[in-house]
């Protein structure tokens, strides 16, 4: 099986011991804490479950700096986005050695993790904005990230960590939340040995769907594990259980039983294109997939990135041998009248953009809204009712 990335094992930072887990949920009552911001239990979720192997912690200022810069920690680990606790408000933890971090998106904040805190360093305002340029390619406030990340605050509380609960995500998505711990496990029980991860925060169109089945096709692979981000999402955005409920009916009537794992993590969307879409490859190889998909836009907002930047920085910036996994680069997919089938734009010969069916999705939010299915061409009935549904309640 496909090795995680920068060490042999897995080595994921939640507490399964449950008395062990008891003890330090004991322990964290009595230390100084602070309330994490939502980016940052995000992080925590995803070091517990094993999908930011091989970090053991938040990264200190002069790790965050290098990775934002140069995709590597100062220990030369190739990684794509700093891992980072930013805190506003330091008053409760200074000169602390232990402490205990709280769960933002939890009613009573109860406590996530425990830190040895490496290092509480002040970050300046201009640090920040190099970061953010370095990690969104852009400072324009209007980005969801960019906006997200500068607002994080201006301390940056590091060190190593152990993880008492992975928030929300277990609770509300029992089916579908999962470990990378728990996807390696699975994928080693099937038998599956080239297996296709698909990234996405949408529920899936005719578009997506038949990215992965050519995935799977082309490269000949024993299935897909369709990962869904179930943390947080700008506004309009589709939230995850009505995402959930589309994937699965998708997946149940259209694709082959057991040809493909249903699956979600526990993330915020940062939003940041490719820099993005290289974490999604990391943590993906963790999880134990041998490949990714990266199709137009991925991990995109607006007309920030190029539609296929996500796909360049895998040949311009992920140095040879860094990952493991490899990436399979998609085209513009969309139905083309001509043929009667989705397919990828630049391999239908003797098209003209209007023998595609091609929606936006503000247009498609907006025909949902107003009551009215997109084409079949477009989305599966039995998802676009799903979805009218939804979005008939929300307007109600
Ligand atoms: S993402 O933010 O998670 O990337 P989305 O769920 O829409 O958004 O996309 C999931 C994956 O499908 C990404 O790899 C994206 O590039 C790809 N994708 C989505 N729509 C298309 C399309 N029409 N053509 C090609 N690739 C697409």
């Amino acid at each position: 099986m496909i090795k995680p990335h920068g060490s042999d094992t897995l080595n994921p930072l939640l507490v399964t011991d449950e008395q062990q887990r008891q003890q330090l949920l004991l322990e964290a009552e009595g230390l100084p804490s602070v309330v994490l911001n939502s980016a940052a239990a995000a992080n925590a979720v995803m070091l517990g479950a094993g999908y930011f192997n091989p970090l053991t912690g938040y990264m200190n200022l002069a790790d965050s700096l290098e990775v934002a810069a140069n995709l590597q920690t100062r220990d030369g680990l190739f990684w794509p986005v700093p891992v980072m606790n930013l805190v506003e408000d330091i008053s409760a933890i200074s000169g602390a050695e232990r402490i205990a971090l709280r769960d933002p998106n939890t009613e009573g904040n109860p406590v996530m993790a425990i830190m040895d805190v490496d290092a509480i360093e002040a970050v300046t305002d201009a640090q920040i904005d190099t970061m953010a340029e370095q990690i969104f390619a852009t400072l324009d406030p209007e980005h969801p990230g960019v906006a997200t990340f500068t607002g994080l605050g201006r301390h940056l509380v590091s060190g190593n960590i152990q993880v008492l609960s992975l928030s929300y995500f277990q609770a509300d998505f029992p089916d579908t939340f999962r470990t990378a711990v728990e996807i390696r496990n699975e994928i080693a029980e099937r038998g599956w040995q080239k297996v296709v991860a698909f990234q996405t925060r949408n529920p899936m169109h005719r578009a997506h769907e038949e990215l992965c089945r050519m995935a799977m096709e082309r490269l000949d692979a024993d299935g897909v594990v369709v990962h869904m981000l179930l943390g947080k999402l700008k506004k309009g955005d589709i939230p995850a259980s009505v995402r959930d409920d589309c994937i699965r009916k998708m997946v149940e009537l259209y694709f082959p039983a057991n040809s493909v794992m249903v699956t979600g993590y526990g993330f915020d969307m940062l939003y940041a294109g490719p820099r993005e879409a290289v974490l999604h490859a990391v943590f993906r190889q963790n999880m134990g997939c041998t490949h990714l998909i990266v199709g137009r836009d991925h991990a995109g907002v607006g007309d920030y990135y190029g539609a296929f930047d996500a796909q360049t920085i895998f040949i311009e910036q992920v140095p040879a041998g860094a990952l493991e996994i490899e990436i399979f680069n998609a085209d513009h997919t969309a139905f083309s009248k001509k043929l009667g089938r989705v397919v990828m734009m630049n391999e239908a010969e003797d098209h003209t953009k209007d023998d595609f069916i091609l929606l936006s999705g503000t247009k498609v939010r907006q025909m949902l809204g107003d009551g009215i299915a997109p084409p079949p061409e477009f989305s599966r009935p039995e998802v676009a009712q799903i979805l009218m549904d939804y979005y008939q309640l929300e307007t109600a």
